[in-house]
């Protein structure tokens, strides 16, 4: 079949943006070419999430809209891909029986072979390869400055809520040389930063390599002027991690740190593999290693059996460890998960949303200390582009991860420099401020 063009919407983590860049790879090689807009697609192909309830909801919505436009376009081929299809399984082609293609995450490859076969009737195929890591796959990026780069994909750890082992399957690390390649690839098409993807990063190894010689090695490629990765699991942590971060400028000094909850009868029942005051002396020890680290977050409220005193214990860690910032959910029970079979969902959804607002209310107080702290001072950022809510001011991150919008004068900056600006004022979220007018420009390589 002669190509078509193609259009990718994904929903969900770092690791569905860079599958749909891998698909988007995988569709150019075979002679399609991407579409700016679904309007003028041949195939839509809608990547999703299934981590809670909502995001699934959006997406089956999402699908009954898009296959509304067979009506005016008879060809168009409509796939879902990713974690929902692999969570709902075989049923789902008969509940959304306008779409052509059912794929989940091990099956890209076979997708320009699926797309040609869809003339034939629907196409399903929700395999799990223990094999698949898409070695030799060349994925084509959005751009930007920064490129998500898969390391490890699926999760052997089975927490008690989650999802993610049984629609990505079991863990599985890519090799150290396809990294280093993708690295440099990345460098080559003009990125400057790269973060390494993975559920359980952290425990990444291939042969006798391991995450913090992955790290080292990723670090030291040249033109890369920051790495990041996401997300670790606490109790996957080796001391040469932080020597790593502490001895090689480009490794950034942030670190994603999902704790989930702050009562140990939680913890326990999360099955996460470690207690509160573990998790402590974690913390301790990283911010000891790695002074001024900023930590991030993720945390859920009202999990099974969670009792108002685990909830306030929970907001009293976060109190103790002043995250700079944190993703907050209500618990989502998930069909297949060991929870949604043995434990009942049995907080109230008001009182999961009066949890998640008291503790949304102390995270934003925290984090906006911590931003206002940063007032009056000069901080490194690497430039992203336009500000999406104001294309007049210029926006990028700094190396621990905040997002600055910043003003120029005489003098201003493109994508990919690295500039100084003085921060002038902060919410929770934003630092603002303006570019430095002397002062260091390390501009692109
Ligand atoms: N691998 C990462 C988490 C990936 S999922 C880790 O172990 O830390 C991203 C976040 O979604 C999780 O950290 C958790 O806070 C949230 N999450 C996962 N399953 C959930 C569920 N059933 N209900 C609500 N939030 C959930
Ligand atoms: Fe899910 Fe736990 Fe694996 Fe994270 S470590 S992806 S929360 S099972
Ligand atoms: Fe969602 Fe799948 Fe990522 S369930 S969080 S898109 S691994």
């Amino acid at each position: 079949m002669s190509g078509r063009s193609f259009y990718i919407e994904t929903y969900g983590c770092q690791m569905n943006v860079a599958d749909s860049e891998l698909m988007a790879g995988i569709l150019s090689e075979a002679g399609h070419w991407p579409a700016d807009d679904p309007a003028d697609a041949d195939i839509i192909l809608v990547n999703t999430c299934a981590i809670r309830e909502s995001p699934e909801d959006k997406v089956i919505q999402r699908m009954a809209q898009l296959a509304q436009r067979k009506h005016l376009r008879p060809d168009l081929v409509l796939g879902i891909t990713g974690c929902v299809p692999k969570h709902v399984g075989a049923p789902m082609a008969a509940r959304l029986p306008d779409v052509d293609l059912v794929v989940g995450p091990d099956s890209y490859r076979r997708l320009p072979e699926l797309i040609a076969n869809a003339v034939a009737g629907p196409q399903v195929d929700l395999r799990m390869d223990p094999d698949e890591t898409y070695d030799g796959a060349l994925p084509v990026r959005a751009g930007g400055v920064n490129a998500w780069i898969t390391v490890m994909r699926g999760c052997d750890r089975f927490c008690t809520f989650c999802v993610v082992p049984y629609v990505r399957g079991r863990e599985k690390c890519v090799p150290p040389g396809r990294v280093l390649d993708e690295a440099a690839a990345a460098v080559a098409q003009g990125c400057r930063s790269v973060t390494l993807l993975g559920q359980t990063v952290n425990s990444y190894r291939f042969g006798d390599v391991g995450f913090a010689e992955l790290l080292r090695r990723v670090a030291r490629i040249p033109g890369l002027a920051r790495v990041r990765y996401t997300s670790p699991h606490p109790a996957d942590f080796t001391g040469e991690v932080f020597d790593a971060m502490a001895d090689e400028p480009p490794l950034c000094p942030h670190l994603h740190l999902p704790v989930q909850s702050g009562s140990d009868t939680v913890l326990r029942r999360m099955r996460r593999g470690y207690t509160k005051g573990e998790f402590l002396g974690l913390v301790e020890t990283i911010r000891r290693r790695l002074p001024g680290v900023s930590l991030t977050t993720d945390v859920i409220v009202g999990s099974p059996g969670e009792s108002e005193d685990d909830f306030q214990e929970t907001l009293r860690l976060m109190e103790e460890i002043r995250f700079d910032s944190a993703f907050m959910f209500k618990y989502s029970p998930r069909p297949k998960t060991w929870a949604w079979k043995n434990q009942e969902d049995d907080v109230a959804e008001d009182e999961k949303g009066r949890r998640l607002r008291e503790m949304i209310d102390l995270q934003e107080r925290i984090s906006g200390e911590i931003y206002r702290s940063r007032v009056g001072g000069v901080v490194e950022v690497l430039v992203e582009g336009p500000s999406r809510r104001d294309p007049s001011r210029l926006q990028g991150k700094t190396a621990d991860f905040k997002t600055v919008v910043f003003t120029t004068s005489a003098r201003t900056a493109d994508a990919g420099d690295l500039v100084e600006v003085d921060i002038l004022e902060a919410t929770s979220h934003t630092l603002r401020g303006r570019l430095v007018l002397r002062g260091s420009l390390s501009l692109r390589p």
